[in-house]
């Protein structure tokens, strides 16, 4: 939520208190380089203990609720009939409006049964932009993603406030050339992750149902951000002014065939689900649930997180909390402009994104600048944000790099984990970088796995830019810090 203060300024603020509290360290600058080069420049590959704020990513890293906590103590250990289920399914019902539940043990879990029981070889699945581990489900599938995002989807600084939509009239295109047999669903991504957490709006969900609809192509929506993707409708679209979070859910979950989340973003959880009110889909993915994920009743979650997910699923409709990462998000954006460092705008769900190649412009892209932002980052702050560029793209057939559309360093604000000065402290430190920009050097691969590469890729700097930033950083700021 935000607030106004006496001074005219708009802050967000906390509509919770600490009760329970984990330390963090900051490591010396000379640590940190340290860190880094054992990490193989790759900020997945850093232990905790060397990060000071974890900003890789919000999932499963948001703090859950007192009534979280508290629900996962009742929690029925029961392999199958578990009560702990139906209270999720009850949420489900109550939230989201689908009666039939397929709990997994992740989002990418959902797209792996999915993308089993729906995607054939030679198959094209449409959607506003593509997901990592979404992308590797269909291409393992034999399936083709097709992203038909909007123009003006990939300009990073931009006041376009639905830079998420998908363009309906790209979806005909496609249809008219794969035909209908070829195109197993649509998939609509709440906030486009890759693409800065971008939402995209009502009207064109509405748009993009009704046309796949007149194909008979069922809709299916990655809920992964749902609270935050309404969030930005209630704020950003007229119709929904004045509407309640669990409204605009309401109404989204319309235009649904198909829904799947990771409940490690907006549900605070660890686990996820598929959920849906046609028996002919539920009964396409039910046998597939025993032989990957558990029993149709935790589907490979611990009942306890299954416990906290129904109330999690609940929590995420109150405004404070569907508002509580998108504002600190907000502010984080703001502050970075203010300063004349290059981020993506408008700010979106998950994270504030740096633009690297605005950023670092003299640095290749196939010597991944998103990459390189990164640890230098790391280096000049303890802070651990994470690539989303090339480097999280894999090579294409003939071992080539795929350049990515954007080059992002991703600085993810899990919901209701860190609080202002920590934010102050980032960008600052950010601020400080920036001044020290062509310092930054490229990255090169030394151990590339050969898919999803960016969890386990090892990389070393062209150069020893990494070795002079610290010593640079040192100067400035003392051996201590
Ligand atoms: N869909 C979206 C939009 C996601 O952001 C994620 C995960 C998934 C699906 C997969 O869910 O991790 O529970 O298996 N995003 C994480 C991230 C990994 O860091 O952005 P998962």
């Amino acid at each position: 939520m935000n607030i106004t203060l006496s001074t005219g300024k708009i802050i967000p603020i906390e509509m919770h208190k600490v009760k329970i509290v984990q330390k963090t360290n900051l490591p010396s600058s000379k640590r940190r380089l340290e860190a880094i080069n054992e990490a193989g420049y790759n900020t997945f590959l850093l232990r905790t203990r060397d990060v000071f704020l974890d900003m890789l990513t919000d999932s499963g890293t948001n703090a859950m609720s007192d009534n979280q906590l508290g629900a996962m103590m009742v929690s029925d250990e029961a392999y199958a009939g578990s009560e702990s289920f139906y209270k999720l399914a009850d949420a489900v019902k109550e939230v989201l409006g689908f009666k039939y539940l397929l709990p997994v043990h992740q989002g990418r879990a959902a797209e792996h049964l999915l993308a089993k029981a729906f995607v054939k070889p030679g198959d094209v699945v449409p959607m506003n932009y593509h997901f990592t581990t979404t992308k590797a489900h269909v291409d393992l599938a034999g399936g083709k993603v097709a992203e038909i995002f909007k123009e003006g989807a990939l300009e990073t600084a931009s006041s376009n406030p639905f830079k998420g939509n998908l363009d309906p009239a790209k979806l005909e295109a496609l249809v008219k050339q794969h035909g209908v047999a070829h195109i197993p669903f649509v998939r609509m991504e709440a906030t486009t992750n890759l693409i800065g957490g971008q939402p995209f709006s009502m009207a064109n969900l509405r748009e993009v149902k009704a046309m796949a609809a007149s194909f008979g192509i069922p809709l299916v929506f990655d809920g992964s951000l749902i609270s935050e993707n309404a969030y930005f409708i209630q704020q950003r679209e007229p119709e929904f002014k004045g509407a309640t979070i669990q409204q605009v859910i309401t109404e989204l979950m319309k235009n649904v065939d198909i829904f799947y989340m990771s409940g490690r973003k907006s549900a605070a959880v660890r686990g996820g689900l598929i959920a849906t009110n046609e028996k002919k889909f539920y009964d396409a993915i039910l046998p597939w649930l025993p032989v990957y994920e558990g029993f149709a009743t935790y589907g490979g979650m611990s009942t306890k997180e299954v416990e906290a997910m129904a109330v999690g699923l609940r929590e995420m409709t109150e405004q404070a909390v569907a508002s509580s990462g998108a504002d600190f998000i907000q502010y984080f954006v703001n502050r970075l402009e203010e300063e004349g460092v290059p981020v993506v705008t408008p700010a979106g769900g998950l994270a504030c994104h740096l633009d690297a190649m605005r950023f670092l412009p003299h640095i290749p892209q196939a010597q991944y600048p998103a990459g390189a932002l990164a640890a230098a980052f790391y280096i000049a702050s303890g802070v651990r944000g994470m690539e989303r560029g090339t480097v999280s793209m894999d090579r294409d057939a003939q071992g080539n790099d795929v350049m990515s559309d954007l080059e992002l360093l991703r600085l993810a604000v899990p919901r209701r984990l860190y609080t202002m000065s920590h934010i102050e402290y980032a960008v600052d430190r950010v601020k400080w970088l920036y001044a020290h920009r062509e310092m930054v050097g490229g990255l090169q691969f030394v151990e590339e796995p050969p898919v999803l590469r960016f969890f386990f890729g090892r990389l070393e700097p062209v150069g020893d830019w990494g070795v002079q930033l610290a010593a640079a950083f040192r100067a400035d700021f003392g051996d201590e810090f």
